[in-house]
């Protein structure tokens, strides 16, 4: 691992514990997602790996918004299921909703918003992602994603204990 200062893990742990309390983000959990997951879940998991990953490369990367970004990358807050139009249309729309619901309910900075915009290129071909931080956004949502894809829904609920339990800490 690079070296991360106490300071900035700490700071990065803050931030994540922040939002994983926060009563507007615990709403996600109410988002089906995936096979058997959930919005909450997915994007702390998301979040997770893409901050690994992103201390594993030795850049110099902006780790806040890059966090910040993976958390709320799917925060869309809708039911995608629940209406034919929305369906059709989700897999290009929902990184704009996340991003302009994250700008209203944090004032997140506009890097931190491109990065959200971008999470779905290449399905959303003109917006691709233009730094580091986004494809590792991207590519860490993939990876969960498969991976949710590919799960058994036998399993859920004891799948989903074992993932709340190791959502709980960034670190
Ligand atoms: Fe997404
Ligand atoms: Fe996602």
């Amino acid at each position: 691992m690079k070296h991360i200062s106490l300071e900035e893990k700490n700071k990065l742990e803050k931030i994540y514990q922040d939002f994983l309390n926060n009563p507007l983000i615990i709403r996600m959990q109410k988002i089906h997602m995936h096979r058997g997951s959930n919005a909450y879940v997915h994007s702390f998991r998301v979040a997770k790996l893409a901050i690994k990953r992103a201390i594993r490369k030795k850049k110099n990367l902006d780790l806040e918004s890059l966090l910040i970004a993976a958390i709320l990358h799917d925060y869309y807050l809708y039911d995608w299921r629940d209406n034919k139009a929305l369906r059709k249309k989700h897999a290009r729309r929902h990184p704009f909703i996340a991003a302009s619901n994250a700008k209203r309910d944090f004032n997140v900075s506009d890097f931190v918003c491109d990065i959200i915009k971008s999470h779905m290129w290449p399905i959303n071909f003109k917006f691709f992602q233009k730094t580091t931080e986004a494809r590792i956004v991207g590519n860490a949502d993939n990876t969960i994603a498969t991976k949710e894809a590919f799960t058994s829904i036998k399993y859920k609920t004891k799948r989903m204990d074992k993932y709340m339990e190791y959502i709980k800490t960034l670190f």
